[in-house]
């Protein structure tokens, strides 16, 4: 059984640009998670990919598969591009190579220049192999990242179709804050999903062309999918690419839950038989 896997940063400029990244003296400990380590991207980076999708932050599940959105919110926005008939030809970074640490963090250092800076070097990498027909960033912090790296020399010859939408966990956080429920703030994050599909569905050259078909008001199970094999490291189980939760943080105070990662095998993949 053959599965394919992601060869990693073989190649100039990503050898460098991983060899070489900024440390907590960039991001500062009060605000991002440094201790878990950078996350980089997931996807072609061989110049093949067609859409660049800007997230915001790694979170839990990429702690350990070391690519960004694998967990609850990329399977969403897999699911997204599904849609959109790009299956494989595409490649996720995020805003910040760290989890942030609370609420304010990611406000606060989105516009720092030594953030910023090794960011843009990324989009240019990315965006260098002319191949790249649409940049989707995905909340107002990965908007704020597009747009800053437009105003530098290379952002601002880009050609590239532009869409902003609500981040994948927008319904997440949203219905905490009590203003709205979680079924509104699907609805709300549909339609602005929808948008998007309207605008680049005919912009985009599709893997597989497949007629376009909108969200409803939530988002199904069926509308989430599954995180290619060929986007992960050698090796990884398959239930870290399922669409079970795996990873959480544990801990009854704020230190020993920042400092505590719990993985659990899905009740689904414990496949093992059961000896007393
Ligand atoms: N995980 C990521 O890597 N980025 C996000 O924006 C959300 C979850």
């Amino acid at each position: 059984m053959k599965i394919d896997f992601d060869r990693g940063y073989a190649d100039e400029p990503y050898v460098g640009l991983v060899a070489d990244f900024p440390d907590s003296s960039v991001y500062p400990l009060e605000s991002f998670r440094v201790e878990w380590g950078p996350v980089f991207h997931r996807g072609r980076l061989d110049g093949t990919a067609r859409v660049l999708v800007i997230g915001q932050d790694p979170a839990t599940h990429e702690a350990f598969t070391r690519r960004i959105l694998v967990g609850e919110a990329g399977q969403r926005f897999q699911g997204f591009l599904t849609k959109l008939g790009i299956d494989s030809s595409y490649v996720f970074i995020n805003t910040f190579l760290y989890s942030v640490y609370g609420q304010s963090g990611g406000e606060h250092h989105v516009n720092d220049a030594a953030i910023a800076d090794y960011r843009h070097r990324w989009i240019d990498a990315i965006v260098a192999s002319g191949q790249i027909e649409a940049i989707i960033t995905l909340g107002h912090l990965a908007d704020s990242a597009y747009q800053q790296w437009r105003q530098t020399p290379s952002g601002a010859t880009s050609t590239a179709a532009y869409a902003t939408v609500l981040h994948p966990t927008y319904p997440d956080s949203a219905s905490r804050s009590g203003t709205i429920t979680k079924a509104q703030a699907f609805a709300k994050l549909c339609a602005s999903w929808n948008t998007a599909l309207q605008a680049l569905h005919s912009l985009v050259t599709a893997d597989a062309a497949r007629p376009l078909v909108l969200y409803g008001s939530t988002i199904t199970k069926d509308e989430h999918s599954v995180i290619p094999a060929a986007d992960l490291p050698a090796g990884l189980p398959d239930w870290m690419r399922s669409l079970d939760a795996w990873a959480a943080r544990s801990g009854a105070d704020a230190q020993t839950k920042r400092a505590t990662l719990m993985v659990t095998v899905p009740k689904a993949s414990r496949t093992w038989p059961i000896i007393n």
